[in-house]
């Protein structure tokens, strides 16, 4: 006996997920929809060729094999109707529907909320009308951000230093529509700090409340992506004070402020935020997912023995789960990528990987796959985002200088990271001194 469970992911995310969910002695078995294309070595993990935009068909299929829980890793199943589908199918599911989501597809509509609630945010504006938002360009002070309304596969913002780099992002969004519909209105805000003061928090949510998850701490801007190629947790410069500004005065307050508004708030709940000197601050409200890699980092440090799985069934019963507990140890994930990744036009794919098995041996790590294409047990590079690696230790660190030396082990063609994490962090340890 056993519960099955199905999480629609494509990417490390949601082997991290399953992985978690598997220890569970409740569940015999993971479906990953579609998962990482390969290399997943658990025995109680499969993969599933439905797409996630595929919501009847996961649905369905969900029905048909008697799955007892789905837990979307991935926002894009959720904005094409797997919800609904969920409701039509009777099926449990970690998550809410689309008037709870709606803060997450429309940046206009989570700034509102935030106004409207009392969430500190930075200040900000709304255009729907290209000549407007020139005019408000031209009097701002810079830098200030440019987001697309819409969603935009994490591609939608930008930081403009001057009014012509804000003039090309409007003309981009505003005029050539190069995230179609989505970008016809945008959001400018003030810039709150440069990306090294970013945070993620994460909490589970069953309605009425929210356990906070570990504080985490994703890098972004990569050679042009603005996606996470790095992250860790718990973040060691995130003071006590700090820690309980975010649960209570943001964390807690929208989860309240949606129940208040009768949308109660089932699953993840993952802002974007950034720490200045009035404190932490939201850049942007993620609904009904975790980061991507931040979700990695976060669940290598969950203790062993949480039942993570009856966690979320008890969130989709609208009951407290029982209080998370954590390791005390610092968990890094190293994201690794395809050379020329995130243009299309220079990513070249299909190498073949070796290493991870003496990486996990000699250096103790663990590898999880992202996007690669498995034949005869070999795993061949697929997409930009190819593996992730995952490394503990009692210092944060030590955990990052780990999935380097893994990642020195492990080869392929056009094999490609952001060096740049270990500076970073120390920079940031330096400035908490100083
Ligand atoms: N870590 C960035 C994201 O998941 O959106």
């Amino acid at each position: 006996m056993g519960d099955k469970v199905l999480i629609p992911d494509a990417g490390g995310r949601g082997v991290a997920l399953a992985r978690t969910l598997a220890k569970s002695s409740d569940v015999k078995q993971v479906f990953l929809a579609p998962g990482p294309g390969g290399g997943i070595r658990h025995d109680k993990i499969s993969c599933i060729p439905i797409p996630l935009t595929h919501t009847k068909d996961l649905a369905r299929f969900a029905k048909e094999n008697g799955v007892a829980l789905i837990v979307p890793g991935s926002e894009i199943p959720l904005a094409f109707g797997l919800y609904e589908q969920c409701r039509l199918y009777g099926l449990r599911i970690f998550a809410s529907g689309p008037k709870v989501t709606a803060l997450e597809s429309s940046k206009i509509a989570g700034k509102q909320f935030c106004r409207i609630h009392d969430i500190p945010t930075g200040p900000w504006a709304w255009f729907k009308n290209h000549k407007d938002a020139r005019c408000y360009i031209y009097g701002a002070e810079y830098p200030l951000v440019i987001k697309t309304d819409g969603l935009a596969e994490g591609k939608g913002v930008e930081i403009c230093q001057d009014i012509q780099e804000a003039e090309a992002a409007l003309e981009e969004r505003m005029v050539r529509l190069i995230h179609q519909e989505s970008g016809k209105r945008v959001v400018i805000e003030q810039y709150l700090g440069p990306t090294k003061n970013e945070l993620s928090a994460h909490a589970l949510c069953w309605g009425e409340g929210a356990e906070m998850m570990a504080m985490s701490k994703d890098q972004k801007i990569y050679k042009g992506m603005t996606g996470g190629v790095f992250a860790f947790a718990p973040v060691p410069w995130v003071t006590a004070s700090e820690f309980s500004a975010i649960e209570h005065h943001i964390m807690r307050r929208t989860v309240h402020s949606l129940c208040q508004e009768n949308k109660p708030l089932i699953g993840f709940l993952y802002p974007g935020l950034m720490s200045t000197s009035q404190g932490p601050k939201v850049l942007e409200i993620n609904i009904c997912r975790g980061g991507d890699p931040e979700c990695q980092a976060i669940f290598e440090i969950l203790a062993d023995d949480y039942d993570l799985y009856h966690a979320l069934q008890s969130c989709v019963d609208h009951k407290r789960p029982e209080p998370l507990r954590w390791k005390k140890k610092y968990a890094a994930c190293l994201v690794m990528l395809s050379g020329g990744y995130p243009d299309p036009e220079k990513m070249r794919v299909g190498f073949p990987i070796s290493g991870i098995e003496e990486a996990e041996r000699e250096i103790g790590v663990v590898v999880l796959p992202a996007g690669v294409e498995e034949n005869n047990e070999v795993l061949f590079t697929a997409k930009g985002r190819v593996l992730n690696i995952l490394a503990t230790a009692d210092d944060l660190l030590g955990a990052i200088r780990i999935t380097y030396e893994a990642a020195d082990i492990i080869s392929y063609e056009d094999k490609d990271y952001d060096p740049r994490i270990s500076e970073v962090v120390k920079d940031k340890m330096r400035q908490i001194r100083a």
